[in-house]
């Protein structure tokens, strides 16, 4: 499969993923992975920056509220148009356009930094996003990226629980088992039968890398990195949100920060 593929069934979940994360239902993104990805992000304040993948921009907005000017890309047109529109109500200066991490719409050497939030590791070419993210960065600036992380992540995956719901193991198909574009189905836990009939289950395709692979692409893009993270779940979090229980047994995301 191809980006251009693999960008269209993007496309084709944007409009209920909008929905739903924005009524709140990405309890992951929201209690766990973007939090733990604000807390270790350097200051921005006056930084120019790049958001790779940006969906419906939610994350494009923590970071410009951080204080940076933002540009943001994502493959698909819907997400794009969601983001553009909350931008025309609510302006902080972000440009939106739509385009592929593999091919930057940008010149070199544009960037103090740049973010991806939960893309990388959703597209066939990982390797030529991390050569475009280097590509546009100044010198001494910094790509920090979240990713699901590629040890707990699989297709095969399936949470074993005891009586109490509490997991005490995860049954994962092969880890060096490359998939490359498998389709899979699935979507936000604790949905009510309301939203359930509103929207369909997101359909995208699946795409894998074990963690030497990252890594060595990493490095092979010219990066040297300088912080990794697997988020925990906190208990004040989990007190919110009792499906992040599961966080605090096992890391569901992965983050980079890699230095030019
Ligand atoms: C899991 S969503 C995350 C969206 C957003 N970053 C967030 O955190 O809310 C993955 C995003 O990657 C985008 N995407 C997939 N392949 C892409 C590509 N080749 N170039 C740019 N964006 C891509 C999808 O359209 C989608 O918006």
């Amino acid at each position: 499969m191809d980006n251009r593929e693999a960008g269209r069934y993007w496309n084709d979940v944007a409009e209920a993923w909008t929905a739903l994360t924005r009524a709140g239902f990405d309890v992951f993104r929201d209690g766990l992975n973007t939090p733990a990805f604000f807390s270790t992000i350097p200051d921005l304040r006056g930084l120019k920056g790049a958001d790779i993948g940006c969906g419906e921009g939610h994350n494009t907005r923590l970071l410009a509220e951080k204080g940076a000017q933002l540009q943001a890309i994502d493959i698909s047109e819907i997400f794009i148009s969601h983001a553009k529109a909350t931008e025309m109500a609510s302006p902080l200066g972000i440009q939106y356009q739509v385009a592929s991490a593999t091919a930057l719409p940008f010149g070199e050497e544009q960037f103090d930094f740049a973010t991806s939030f939960m893309c990388l590791m959703d597209m066939p070419d990982p390797e030529l996003a991390l050569l475009e993210a280097f590509r546009v960065l100044k010198p001494g600036g910094f790509l920090q990226f979240s990713i699901t992380h590629p040890c707990f992540d699989n297709i095969a995956r399936k949470s074993l629980r005891d009586e109490h719901g509490m997991i005490h193991a995860i049954q994962l198909g092969p880890y060096f088992q490359t998939v490359n574009g498998e389709l899979f189905e699935w979507t936000f836990n604790d949905l009510t039968e309301e939203w359930k009939h509103r929207y369909q289950k997101f359909k995208v395709p699946y795409f894998n890398k074990t963690l030497t692979e990252w890594v060595n692409a990493i490095m092979a893009a010219g990066f040297a990195i300088e912080m990794i993270n697997e988020p925990k779940a906190t208990d004040e979090a989990v007190k919110k949100y009792p499906l992040l229980r599961d966080a605090q047994s096992f890391a569901y995301f992965m983050h980079f920060r890699c230095r030019k």
